[in-house]
């Protein structure tokens, strides 16, 4: 049996989709499966895998190879990311196909041994920044990526069609299903969700080498006609709204005006208040509000719809005189994934020492870069009272004229 697809002319994917995983890195939850991306060329009398898979789905990665090659051999294997959800099948694709030579940067080579991927020296071609390999009428140049999403990065192009094989640049969650290409599924309806919460919790923290990794590309962009990630769809056409996504999150420049409302509550007098300013918002004119609890929203999702929103208002309840927990993690997760040029409001709540409003803003002022707070934190004594509508009022005022301010042009 085979699951492969025609990407282009002697191009296939030959990769495989799993659903049954159930947190990406044994993190973050996914909710409609991944694919594992591996791409195979036969250029002639020679034959060129790109990258592997994660070894869940070795058995069938090794089939579609074996469709495709159809009794040919394999000749050369290119590695352009070490992490295992790719690289975790070379040992088996090498013992398969001892003949083939492998292509991959110093970085590269390091971490295969690390992870005890062996490789004869005989069998080593390195390879660095500006190198190409011809193979048959086909041409690779290799462009270094480091921290595009770890430091062995690199990028294959294909100067003969057109093909950039983008490493983890440009992936998604979500499993292919038998659509491979982004003009055969509703991106922006069906996959931006998960391309933006796969973008912003993996590779997130490395916005400059992101960028650093763009203006590399730019030259190249007229001669790409396809852009082939690690994992979810080939990309064909609308270059354009991917790069500015990608510019956009890797600049930390808001994709919409609007504001999330992260909040956590114990017994829902948060919520309540939570809730209260959603639709003060919104009779304000603000409409572009969500409304996320801490404690039954994955910290991933909070982080994707952070890098979305212009700004963010986090109502925390006090929880042994701290930051409740659940917030806790998401002011961590921000920090490590170096969340900045956003807008905060916050709201606290406790019933004899409210201490959690101080503590977030004090977190968002020094351990943040490029944070605005706005004045002045809102305190809830247990419930919402009548007598807290005008602090509430303020601080919805506030977040309408710092929204209708802001901009979200890029430069
Ligand atoms: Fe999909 Fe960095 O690995």
């Amino acid at each position: 049996m085979f699951c492969v697809r025609e990407v282009t002319d002697n191009l296939y994917w030959v990769g495989g989709n799993d659903h049954r995983l159930a947190l990406f890195e044994n993190i973050h939850p996914l909710t409609k499966g991944v694919s594992y991306n591996s791409y195979l060329l036969i250029d002639g009398s020679k034959t060129v895998l790109f990258d592997t898979v994660d070894w869940s789905v070795c058995k069938e990665f090794l089939a579609n190879i074996e469709y495709v090659l159809d009794g040919k051999k394999l000749d050369y294997l290119v590695i352009n990311h070490l992490e295992p959800d790719h690289a975790g099948s070379i040992e088996e694709v090498l013992l398969r196909h001892p003949e083939a030579k492998v292509i991959s940067t110093e970085k590269g080579f390091m971490f295969m041994k690390q992870f005890g991927y062996d490789v004869a020296e005989e069998k080593k071609i390195q390879v660095k920044e500006g190198d190409t390999q011809t193979f048959d009428k086909h041409t690779i140049a290799f462009v270094e990526g480091p921290m595009v999403h770890w430091p062995e990065v690199m990028l294959s192009f294909d100067t003969a069609n057109g093909v950039l094989f983008s490493a983890d640049a440009f992936g998604s969650f979500n499993a292919l299903d038998g659509k491979l290409f982004n003009d055969e599924v509703n991106f922006d309806r069906d996959w931006i969700d998960e391309a933006r919460r796969y973008y912003t919790n993996i590779v997130g923290k490395y916005g400059q080498f992101v960028q650093a990794l763009l203006a590399k590309a730019a030259p190249l962009l007229p001669q790409i006609k396809f852009i082939c990630p690690l994992h979810g769809p080939i990309w064909r056409n609308d270059f354009a709204y991917l790069l500015d996504k990608y510019n956009r999150w890797s600049a930390y420049i808001p994709e919409e005006k609007g504001v999330l409302i992260v909040y956590s509550t114990m017994y829902g007098n948060t919520e309540y208040a939570a809730q209260a300013l959603a639709s003060k918002l919104c009779q304000k004119g603000i409409t572009n509000v969500k409304v996320c609890d801490a404690s039954n929203t994955d910290t991933s999702w909070l982080i994707s719809d952070t890098f979305k929103y212009s700004h963010v208002i986090i109502a925390s309840v006090t929880y042994n005189l701290e930051i409740y927990p659940k917030i806790k993690t998401y002011l961590h997760d921000m920090k490590m994934l170096n969340v900045q040029n956003r807008t905060f409001a916050v709201l606290e709540n406790g019933s004899w020492a409210p201490t959690a409003g101080d503590l977030i803003s004090e977190f968002l002022d020094e351990e943040m870069k490029m944070i605005n707070v706005l004045d002045p934190i809102v305190t809830v004594n247990s419930s919402l009272n009548k007598d807290k509508e005008s602090d509430l009022d303020d601080m919805v005022d506030a977040i309408v004229e710092s929204v209708n301010k802001t901009s979200i042009d890029v430069e």
